[in-house]
């Protein structure tokens, strides 16, 4: 990124795992910034450091569970203690909800959902803020296109990412003042390893080939092609960026076009 990227810059990612955290964490990293990783499973934080070194920038790969406030607040102090700033926090970890309707839905799983979906968002913008607040920084929550759709059984799931997308607005208004911007990447697809699979899957299902389940789905999405996890991070690292300086309380759909918003 010639024109203003990340160079200098030190970005957490909260959610590492093999789909879009990785890419976050990627092209953070070709953006100019040294990461901070964190999720539970430590060998994968260890592989996504290692592409990050490879790339020339400093990696710390922290196992974290976000939804512990003890680890939570060992992620900050190592986060500071390592690189004395912190300049961007990346919510991208989820729990996946229960895909059920909202009628028959267990409570309980919703409720555990919401500690991670967005519980634990707050609880890191928390932690993070006067670090934040010394480099004007920034925070980007992961959304998601369920946003804009009320499908059935998607109902516990849109019910997280609404409210996240709730917590990010109000945080933009809390931390504007003191310099800190919140704004949100709402992703539709994600053309990565799951959803690959499960497309093998409805292929198999219906005795085609997979590329006719991907061309079916991409001729509903005005780009006509699904969006890679790299792209969906690129906007990430805009977000997180000084190209964003004014920008605040916003969701950016990327989404190839699939809803308009
Ligand atoms: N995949 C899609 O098609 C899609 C579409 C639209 C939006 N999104 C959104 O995009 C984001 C990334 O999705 P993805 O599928 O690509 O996931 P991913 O980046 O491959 O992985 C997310 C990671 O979050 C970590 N995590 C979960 N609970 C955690 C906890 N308590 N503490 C710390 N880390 C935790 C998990 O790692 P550990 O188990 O190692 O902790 C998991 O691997 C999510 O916010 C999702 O809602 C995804």
């Amino acid at each position: 990124m010639p024109l203003e990227g990340l160079d200098g810059k030190v970005v957490v990612v909260s959610g590492v795992g093999p789909g879009l955290g990785q890419a976050i964490a990627v092209r953070s990293a070709r953006a100019g910034a040294d990461v901070v990783l964190a999720a539970r499973t430590e060998a994968r934080l260890d592989e996504v450091a290692e592409q990050v070194t490879r790339l020339g920038r400093k990696a710390v790969p922290v196992p974290t569970d976000i939804r512990d406030d003890e680890a939570a607040r060992r992620l900050v102090d190592t986060a500071l203690g390592t690189f004395g700033r912190v300049d961007a926090l990346v919510h991208n970890a989820f729990a996946v909800p229960p895909i059920t309707d909202l009628l028959d839905v267990d409570l309980d799983q919703v409720r555990k959902g919401f500690e991670t979906n967005v519980l634990a968002a707050l609880r890191l913008t928390r932690l993070f803020t006067p670090g934040l607040e010394q480099s004007r920084g920034s925070v980007v929550m992961i959304n998601s296109a369920v946003l804009r759709h009320s499908r059935r059984t998607f109902g516990a799931y849109k019910m997280a990412k609404a409210s996240l997308l709730a917590l990010a607005q109000s945080l933009a208004t809390e931390l504007g003042p003191r310099g800190i911007r919140v704004n949100s990447v709402a992703p539709g697809y994600i053309w990565a390893d799951s959803l690959q699979w499960y497309f093998e899957y409805l292929a198999g299902q219906r005795g085609v080939d997979p590329q006719q389940v991907y061309d079916e789905t991409a001729a509903t999405i005005d780009l006509r092609k699904l969006p890679e996890p790299d792209e969906i991070a690129d906007a990430v690292v805009f977000l997180a960026s000084g190209l964003a300086r004014a920008v605040t309380g916003q969701c950016l759909d990327v989404n190839g076009g699939e809803y308009h918003h």
